[in-house]
């Protein structure tokens, strides 16, 4: 699966300057997965009998642990050949006002080990054969079956048990034939339905999302990712519709015998593979393709107005690119002969990686290119590269079970960024992955309350377990791209071809790299492969190194953001890595080493400074004594180019999660930003944005933020100018990726830290749109942040014009940067007005409720009027969306984010007692993190206020 968060860009560049301070992010990111988390986290409704099923027996209250189907896990008696399985879906209600699907399936299995019980899964659904019991059971190839005694579902592990009079016997085959009914509800798991509008006319849609356990909910299967079997699907659906799946039609659709206005559609078998990455689709959506050179036919899919105003154009173009690369990459042409790709309305994660029928988010495959931003295609193109990695990595060699998943989603989350590079060469992406992936995940691992990458296999069972494994951790953490930075072209080659249409386990991957290693003679490692992998997967964290270079030792230590925090999960390495140290002398590349334990290596002469982690490929963070520091300030200043783009952008993040943890003074981060004056790259500026977003939210309501602005100010002038320059006035965009962001985040500083001329260019340019509204002057990539600073600026009359823009819009990406800039009004009433709205699903849909609050609260405006009325109307906001998409975990933090007073640890206190009995639903965790964080919030303003005051007014003149 893809990420299922997207931070946008637009955020960023909306003078909020996204939050990925140290501090701050940690809490952005401790929720990032809720939402598909939240998909598992509905219990179970019953789905009793079929009228045939009289003779389900009943069950003890208590389930007895001995007994199979009382285990999450399947028992390895009986193992799956080949499954054909026939569904129609109804896409109108039947006369209860249910939408439903009805099913038939035949399974055929082998039995590895005599037994007298079948257990498959089963989820939701309800049984129809109308003889005897709920399945059919019969020999392949001779064999005798018993007789079945009795058929029972089990919920709390969702099966079907069928109980048989006699024992299956070893090493024969069987088949079981069942019929069931299934709703197609809107849940956005297993077979559901999605709905959209096209006019005035209610579309639907039926699509599926198997990952990871919910395949149970759309026919009775064996559904662990290792049961690999072949699958031949048919659909019968509505003639006009278009019906998808993994493989290609066996030929045309034909009319269903005695009811012409459905079709049936029978596909080609598909390989061995997993349950789930089957995908089927019923649709009138259309299509733009492409026959590859390879015979690999290309399509992307979407709704029928999207395809045909061009939006499914960019997909295309780089899909055949991406596939061809991978297919390089590994060595293994692409496995199946033709690759969909589909964007939906209604989409939990950010995309599904099912083999050959790859599902989006729409924002995720969608491109128009008249109105989407540069920060919207590098979404699209990095997405599909994820999925399209995948298809090999993942689909065709496939992990054994879930606690593995680092290693699939590790390993497409860092590809990705190899196959986007190849589809756009000119963007630099591979960079990016250090500000999108590791800055993100090190805020998050830095936590006492991290996790290592591998769980044993025993202790992830339940879906619920399963659905905690798709966290930040488990996609970003970059030990892979530390690992392929050394052993890089043999990663992946033997050990797809040895187990292609199996499954592995991650000791399999560090064998054959060992082997690879073992055959270069250039790839020197200190030991094994897996001994220096355990070290990083095994144990949660990552180490900070410090150099002293007066004596030149170089030492390692866990890195904790918060010094005074306990760890109290017990690592068999003791918080000890074994790390690939690279580094620069006077901005000359060293020898690389592998530091163990204490050394002596880097002693500098008195000029002399050393920089380690080059580009950081390491993953780890990196201390000097402060001689050092300020010797890589004064080269900063004077001549930067000598330190890589992405290390000048590793200076300033190092630096400030070095202060935060207490391992150098505050001064010294800010010290590190001094160069900026004369940067124009996007990547140390990004860093210092996000590091400093923390001093915003601390400081923007107190002395402090005046000195402050006037420092970015004077820092971001320079940059301002210079993007004038090189866009003819402002009229051009610049050629590369990030110099396009930069000149978002040049817009965004010199305007909401008040520099004039930034101020008029913004202004002007939404008067412009303003005078004649149907041809709006404002080029994509800079409309979020024109907006938000117009709207600023501006009154009634401009936040009146956007909202009518925002009810106009029809375009999703649009539609996103209108509702987050409506929230940038300094006026106290058009604010509150606003967040009136927000309650009112009429005018802010209700899936948009909390982000569109959380943007008034980051309005530091606009946050006391939220904190007052979450605080006035919690028993209302509970009662009415509790349950719902709602996030309050989300609310609670966006609303306390600048908490950092005793006043307002009081109130959060009080808050807490007062709402009791109501109770927090999903945000009584960040409820009590916000405790937390508040006081954190206080001790830290209180320890370095004035410091910070004295620095930025100095260092403002
Ligand atoms: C699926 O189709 C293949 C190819 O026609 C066939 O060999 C296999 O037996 C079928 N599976 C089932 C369960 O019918
Ligand atoms: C399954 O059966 C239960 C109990 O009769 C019923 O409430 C539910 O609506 C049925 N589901 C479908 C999809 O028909
Ligand atoms: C796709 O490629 C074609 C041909 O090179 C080009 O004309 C078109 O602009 C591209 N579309 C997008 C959205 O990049
Ligand atoms: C860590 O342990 C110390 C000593 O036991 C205790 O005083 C401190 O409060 C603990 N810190 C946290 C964050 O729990
Ligand atoms: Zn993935």
């Amino acid at each position: 699966m893809a990420k299922g968060f997207y931070i946008s860009k637009s955020l960023g560049i909306l003078g909020i300057l996204l939050g990925l301070a140290a501090l701050s992010t940690i809490i952005a990111l401790s929720v990032v997965y809720v939402q598909e988390k939240n998909r598992n986290a509905q219990s179970p409704t019953a789905a009793p009998g079929a009228p045939g099923g009289s003779t389900t027996s009943p069950r003890s209250p208590t389930p007895d642990p001995d007994k199979p189907w009382n285990l999450y896990r399947l028992p390895k008696t009986l193992v799956p050949d080949s499954y054909k399985v026939t569904l129609r879906p109804y896409l109108t209600p039947n006369s209860n006002g249910m939408y439903v699907f009805r099913g038939s399936s035949t399974v055929r299995f082998t039995c590895k080990e005599a037994t007298n019980v079948i257990i498959i899964h089963s989820k939701k659904l309800n049984y129809t054969l109308t003889q005897g019991q709920r399945v059919v059971l019969r020999g392949v190839g001779g064999s005798q079956p018993p007789e079945i005694d009795s058929t029972e579902l089990v919920e709390p592990t969702e099966y079907l048990v069928v109980h048989l009079k006699g024992s299956l016997a070893a090493n024969s085959q069987y088949e079981m034939d069942s019929e069931f009914e299934g709703e197609l509800a809107d849940d956005l798991a297993g077979f559901y339905r999605s709905e959209y509008m096209e006019g005035d006319v209610k579309k639907v849609v039926a699509t599926t999302q198997m990952q990871a356990a919910d395949a149970r909910k759309s026919f009775p299967c064996f559904d662990e990712p290792a049961m690999k079997a072949t699958f031949n699907i048919t659909l019968i659906h509505p003639s006009d519709l278009t019906a998808l799946s993994n493989m290609r039609p066996k030929g045309p659709s034909v009319p269903l015998e005695g009811d012409p206005t459905w079709s049936v559609t029978e596909f080609e078998s598909t390989p061995r593979m997993s349950t789930y990455l089957l995908a089927y689709i019923v649709s009138e959506f259309k299509n733009v393709e492409q026959q590859a050179p390879n015979g690999v036919l290309i399509r992307i899919w979407a709704r029928p107005s999207a395809i045909d105003e061009g939006h499914g154009g960019y997909a295309l173009n780089v899909t055949g690119p991406i596939l061809n690369f991978f297919a390089r990459h590994y060595n293994t042409p692409y496995p199946l002969d033709k690759s969909d790709q589909i964007g939906l309305p209604d989409f939990n994660a950010g995309a599904m990686e099912n083999w050959g029928l790859v599902t989006y988010r729409e924002n995720s495959l969608l491109f128009d290119p008249k109105s989407s931003s540069i920060a919207n295609k590098e979404r699209v193109v990095t997405v599909i590269a994820h999925e399209l990695a995948h298809q090999w990595f993942g689909n065709l060699v496939t992990v054994e079970w879930w606690n593995d998943l680092w290693l699939n989603e590790g390993f497409a989350s860092y590809v990705e960024y190899l196959g986007a590079n190849y589809a756009e060469p000119s963007w630099n992406v591979k960079d990016l992955i250090v500000l999108s992936d590791i800055y993100r995940v090190m805020a998050v691992d830095a936590l006492a309350s991290s996790h290592p990458l591998s769980t044993p296999a025993s202790e992830v069972n339940t879906p619920a377990q399963i659905s905690e494994l798709f966290d930040t951790i488990t996609y970003t953490r970059a030990v892979l791209r530390m690992l392929s930075a050394l052993t890089v072209a043999c990663l992946s080659q033997s050990y797809l071809h040895t187990f292609a249409y199996g499954n592995t386990v991650y000791l399999d991957l560090w064998e054959h790299l060992q082997k690879a290693v073992d055959n270069q003679t250039s790839i020197n490692l200190p030991t094994t492969v897996r001994t220096i992998m355990d070290r990083w997967i095994l144990q949660m964290g990552f180490p900070v190194i410090t150099v002293n270079t007066k004596t030149g030792n170089i030492s390692q230590e866990h890195f904790l953001l918060d010094p005074e925090s306990n760890v109290t999960r017990p690592s068999d390495f003791n918080y000890l890595w074994i790390v690939p140290i690279s580094s620069l002398r006077n901005g000359n590349e060293q020898e690389g080493y592998w530091l163990e334990a204490q050394n002596a290596l880097f002693q500098t002469a008195a000029n002399d400074w050393v920089l380690l982690n080059i580009n950081v490929t390491g993953y780890y963070q990196v201390n000097y004594d402060e001689d050092n520091w300020k010797k890589i300030q004064t080269q900063l200043q004077t001549n930067p180019s000598v330190i890589p783009v992405i290390n000048r952008a590793q200076v300033i993040n190092d630096a400030f999660n070095l202060a935060s943890a207490q391992r150098v003074p505050v001064t010294l981060a800010l010290d590190n930003t001094l160069f900026l004056l004369r940067e124009t790259e996007y990547m140390p500026w990004e860093a210092a944005l996000s590091s400093l977003n923390y001093f915003k939210l601390m400081f923007d309501r107190s002395e402090v933020y005046g000195p402050m602005k006037n420092y970015l100010k004077k820092q971001v002038t320079p940059l301002f100018y210079h993007f004038g320059n090189v866009t003819n006035n402002w009229r051009d965009i610049p050629d590369k990726l990030m110099d396009q962001y930069c000149e978002v985040n040049a817009i965004s500083t010199a305007c909401s830290n008040g520099l004039a001329e930034c101020e008029q260019l913004v202004s002007g340019l939404f008067k412009q749109w303003m005078e004649n509204p149907s041809n709006n002057p404002i080029h994509p990539n800079l409309r979020s942040t024109v907006y938000c600073n117009a709207i600023a600026l501006g009154g009634e009359e401009e936040w009146n014009f956007a909202w009518e823009q925002f009810r106009n819009a029809t375009l999703v990406n649009e539609a996103d940067k209108l509702r987050a800039a409506l929230a940038c009004s300094r006026e106290v009433w058009i604010l509150n007005r606003y967040l009136s709205y927000t309650l009112n699903p009429n005018l802010i849909r209700k899936q948009d409720a909390t982000s569109t609050i959380i943007s008034i609260a980051s309005n530091v405006v606009g946050q006391t009027l939220v904190w007052e009325f979450v605080q006035a109307n919690w028993k209302k906001l509970f009662e009415d969306y509790g349950g719902g998409s709602f996030s309050f975990s989300n609310l609670i933090q966006g609303v306390t984010r600048r908490f950092s007073t005793e006043f307002e640890l009081q109130q959060l206190q009080q808050f807490k007692e007062d709402n009791q009995d109501t109770g927090f639903g999903s945000g009584t965790r960040a409820l009590e993190q916000a405790l937390e964080k508040t006081k954190a919030n206080i001790k830290w303003v209180k320890e370095n206020k004035e410091t910070v005051l004295t620095w930025f007014t100095e260092n403002s003149k």
